[in-house]
């Protein structure tokens, strides 16, 4: 567990228990946006089944202010083939009125050291475009643009581009 000012996040590992706040706040970037590729909200027997077929390597991180859960950060599988198991690609979402204020830079943070303490050598993120808020965070903790996908979502009416970003967990080379 970790804590940082401002706003004294606590962050910790999920628990069932926080699936219906994990719900509630993931799916605000499903509705009418495009920054979730999912198109359907997530209701609670949709989330339940998601929790249980997690992989039990693969942590999924909650932050907390003044005990209300205000953001979650999860990792999967970048790819299903095995070779692919040294990646994780990392997801991130706050309850929009905890935006712009830190909290995403500790939780993402915090996803970050608990990879690499993990041994994966390498934390990928697929950002829907346009999405400044999510490209200066991830460039903030040290991901790198590695590519953008042209016109690979089709959403609420439009094709969308995604950014590609790269986070190395251990040192280059090893
Ligand atoms: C992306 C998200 C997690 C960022 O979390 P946050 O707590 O708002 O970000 P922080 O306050 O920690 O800011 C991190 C950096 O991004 C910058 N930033 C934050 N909001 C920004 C915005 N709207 N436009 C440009 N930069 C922004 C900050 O200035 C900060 O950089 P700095 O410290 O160099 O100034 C949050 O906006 C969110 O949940 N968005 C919706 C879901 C989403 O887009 N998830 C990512 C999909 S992969």
């Amino acid at each position: 567990m970790s804590r940082s000012s401002p706003d004294a996040v606590l962050i910790r590992d999920a628990v069932e228990s926080d699936l219906a706040r994990i719900t509630e706040i993931y799916n605000w970037t499903i509705v009418d946006n495009h920054v979730s590729f999912d198109t359907e909200p997530f209701d609670e027997a949709r989330r339940l089944r998601w929790w249980k077929d997690r992989p039990v390597d693969l942590p999924c991180l909650v932050a907390e202010i003044d005990g209300d859960v205000v953001g979650v950060s999860y990792a999967s599988r970048y790819r299903p083939k095995p070779a692919y198991r040294s990646s994780a690609e990392t997801t991130i979402v706050l309850d929009q009125r905890h935006l712009g204020r830190g909290v995403g830079t500790t939780l993402l943070g915090a996803m970050v050291e608990r990879l690499r303490g993990e041994g994966f050598h390498r934390a990928i993120a697929i950002v829907a475009l346009p999405n400044d808020a999510s490209i200066a965070l991830h460039h903030k903790l040290g991901y790198r643009t590695a590519g953008v996908l042209t016109d690979v979502g089709s959403k609420l009416g439009e094709y969308w581009d995604t950014e590609i970003l790269e986070r190395p967990l251990t040192p280059e080379g090893s």
